[in-house]
């Protein structure tokens, strides 16, 4: 009885060890995930592309898809029962992430990989004069039906413009060009990519217009097109980006106003159009923006005064950033309606009169910055809104300016007590 027990309990165990030998063997001589011989090879040209000649996947990653991942590339399996790569991710990611070799090239074998929904390269193409890569400007249309994230970040040796066949992608939801050497024109192309969420262009070398069609973005979320050479007036179908909630424009060479339209945009609760070549008043510029919380229009000749604006409509704005504005005039008691502003700066600017002394019942407000204007008259704080303030309270070159001193209260840096 004791040995039949023993000898089943073997054979068990006998049946689990050939079992698993099976299971091996299979997954020796058929990988456990099967894929198209062409698509094995395309990512392994693929990856050698990025890495250099000494990359060997065959003998490194049999099964690619399966038991041998390749660190940042991802697959999936689809209804014929193959596996394919959907997802290419190489950066320095990880620690020990593989970095792209000094002659990377944009392996054209991409383009086989029809299942492709990612594709994200940062610090790959490094050498702008060494080893300048272009994108290639056909076949993007194979990616038509797949591709949803498109991101190629910190390439500094990526150089050239971008393709007008990315506005074949129409499967796009993210296209993210971050800092990378790129030039020539926004193409209007782009436009037809109406699925986007977000469009990232910031940091590279880009010139002319924005063009007018990129008012098709019904879903876009982010729009940052800062830090370029951009020209020209931002196109008036912007007021039709009706999901936007960030717009950033900084670091440009815009001209004229902002649209009006712009406050059509309900959503909206980042504008950073700072560094530009504004121009034609506050007023203009200024819709009723009712959900922004951060206003950065500072470093632009855009002149005018604060008066026309019905500052109580910014119910949400925490941040105003106004200096360097060729603003004229008056500060209005109507600023001091802001409740949720935190940080106020009216810094370099032509303003005349005397400060409403109202803004400190601002309640949130942490930084206050007036100097480089033609204030005049006292300041009439209290000591308890000069020890909120502190360091952010900034009110030198006002040269007719002083203020009132309180028993305690610290020296003013660069404002003269009142002679009483
Ligand atoms: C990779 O290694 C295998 C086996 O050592 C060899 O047959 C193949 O040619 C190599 N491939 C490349 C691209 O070097
Ligand atoms: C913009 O153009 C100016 C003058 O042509 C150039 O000096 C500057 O480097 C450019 N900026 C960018 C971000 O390309
Ligand atoms: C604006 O935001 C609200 C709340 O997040 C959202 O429900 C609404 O769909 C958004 N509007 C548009 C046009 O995207
Ligand atoms: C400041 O205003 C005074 C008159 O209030 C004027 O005389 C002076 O020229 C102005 N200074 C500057 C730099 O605009
Ligand atoms: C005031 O402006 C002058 C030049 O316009 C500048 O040199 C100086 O540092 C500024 N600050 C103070 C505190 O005077």
């Amino acid at each position: 009885m004791a040995s039949r027990i023993l000898s089943s309990k073997c054979q068990a165990s006998l049946c689990f060890v050939f079992l698993v030998m099976f299971c091996l063997c299979k997954g020796l001589d058929s990988p456990l995930s099967p894929m198209d011989k062409k698509e094995k090879e395309a990512i392994y040209s693929v990856i050698q592309g990025f890495f250099g000649k000494w990359w060997n996947g065959s003998d490194l990653y049999p099964d690619p898809c399966g038991w041998t991942p390749i660190q940042g590339v991802s697959c999936e399996q689809y209804d014929d029962g193959f596996w394919y790569v959907t997802a290419i991710n190489l950066g320095p990611v990880f620690d020990n992430s593989l970095t792209c070799s000094h002659d990377a090239k944009f392996p054209l074998q991409i383009f086989k990989l029809k299942h492709l929904k990612v594709l994200s390269l940062s610090s790959c193409f490094l050498y702008p004069n060494q080893n300048p890569v272009k994108l290639p400007i056909s076949n993007w249309n194979t990616f038509s039906d797949s591709l949803e994230c498109l991101t190629l970040r910190s390439n500094p040796g990526l150089v050239g413009s971008i393709p007008p066949e990315f506005g074949s992608l129409r499967n796009l939801q993210s296209l993210v060009l971050l800092e990378n050497g790129l030039t020539g024109k926004l193409p209007p192309s782009i436009g037809n990519l109406v699925r986007l969420r977000q469009l990232v262009l910031a940091g590279n070398h880009l010139v002319g217009e924005v063009p007018f069609n990129y008012g098709r973005f019904s879903k876009l979320l982010i729009f940052d097109a800062s830090r370029n050479n951009l020209s020209g007036a931002l196109p008036s179908t912007f007021g039709f980006l009706d999901s936007l909630l960030k717009l950033d424009l900084s670091n440009n060479m815009l001209e004229r106003l902002l649209p009006k339209e712009l406050g059509r945009l309900k959503n909206l609760t980042l504008l950073d159009a700072s560094h530009n070549k504004l121009r034609g008043g506050l007023v203009g510029t200024l819709m009723e923006f009712v959900s922004i919380k951060d206003l950065v229009l500072s470093n632009n000749p855009i002149g005018g005064d604060l008066l026309g604006v019905k500052w109580e409509n910014f119910d949400n704005i925490e941040i105003l950033d106004l200096s360097n504005t060729g603003l004229e005039g008056c500060v209005p008691e109507s600023m001091a309606k802001m409740k949720r502003l935190r940080y106020l700066d009216l810094s370099n600017n032509n303003l005349i009169g005397s400060v409403p002394s109202s803004l400190e019942n601002l309640p949130s407000l942490t930084a206050l910055h007036i100097n480089g204007n033609n204030l005049t008259g006292k300041l009439d704080f209290s000591e308890g809104f000069y020890m909120k303030m502190g360091r952010n309270f900034a009110a030198w070159n006002n040269s007719n300016l002083c203020y009132i001193a309180k028993p305690t209260q610290p020296m003013l840096y660069g404002v003269k007590p009142c002679v009483q």
